[in-house]
């Protein structure tokens, strides 16, 4: 049985990586799922080819998480287009990263806008609707390195343990009308991002990671599914770690 039937889910930053899987990994469980990006014609494509291999109903929407007026106007065509938003994944995030010494202010800026203010927005935009309803679940992508740091990542793990407190502070502030905030915080995972890592930088990681192998998509996803599902009904404000045992 596929266990999101009904239910619409809303992916941010779903044009590819992990954020395109976990859009994927919804839709094959019978979700009508709504992908956002900043990459408009990438989105398109990108739920064009969710829609061919699950039949699953899609929404493309090309939008910057940092800007409240396009979080907005995706939450308005979501209510338009499915009636109601049950599950919302803010997963847009970008790096910028360099050691403090090189890193540009508007750098460290650029970050935490999308990264942190975007989750915030789009969490903002979606709540009344979730609040309304008496139900709804929001989770975060943050990441390890908001949980251990790491040098010449200053902007992007700040970014991720802020939106580690925004998520227990939303947590909070929504539990009462049942709608619950968890974050999942992958480790390494092999996506873009991690494919401009060097091949020395890579290999060091490697030894440092217990289960000896890197991350996939469909790894976020899972975790992402749980916390989404009926499974997870009495949870509430957690950092579920998908991260191979590299922080425990
Ligand atoms: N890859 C990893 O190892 C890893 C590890 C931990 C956490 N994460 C987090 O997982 C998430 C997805 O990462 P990924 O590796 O798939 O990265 P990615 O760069 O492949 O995908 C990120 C997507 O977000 C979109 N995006 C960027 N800025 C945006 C904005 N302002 N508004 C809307 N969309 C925007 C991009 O166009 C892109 O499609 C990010 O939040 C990232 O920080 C990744």
């Amino acid at each position: 049985m596929k266990l999101f039937v009904g239910k619409t889910v809303l992916v941010t930053g779903a044009q590819r990586g992990i954020g395109y899987d976990i859009a994927g990994a919804f839709a094959f469980q019978g979700a009508s799922v709504v992908m956002t990006d900043v990459n408009g014609d990438g989105v398109q494509q990108a739920a064009a080819s969710i829609e061919k291999e699950t039949s699953a109903k899609t929404l493309a929407l090309a939008a910057d998480v940092s800007k409240y007026a396009d979080c907005e106007r995706v939450i308005e065509e979501t209510l338009k287009t499915f009636k109601k938003l049950d599950i919302l994944v803010n997963n847009a995030g970008i790096t910028r990263d360099n050691l403090v010494l090189r890193m540009k202010e508007e750098d460290f800026q650029a970050v935490l806008d999308v990264n942190l203010k975007g989750a915030f927005l789009m969490a903002k935009a979606a709540s009344r609707s979730m609040l309304r309803e008496r139900g709804g679940r929001i989770i975060n992508i943050a990441s390890v390195v908001g949980q251990m740091g790491n040098a010449g990542q200053a902007g992007y793990s700040a970014s991720k343990a802020g939106l580690i407190g925004l998520t227990k502070s939303l947590a909070r502030e929504f539990a009462p009308r049942q709608v619950l905030v968890n974050a999942v915080a992958p480790g390494f995972i092999q996506t873009r991002m991690t494919d401009a890592l060097k091949d020395e930088t890579k290999a060091g990681l490697l030894e440092m990671i217990p289960l000896e192998r890197f991350g996939t998509g469909a790894d976020v996803a899972r975790a992402v599914m749980f916390l989404a599902g009926d499974d997870s009904a009495y949870i509430t404000g957690q950092v579920l770690a998908v991260n191979g045992g590299i922080y425990m």
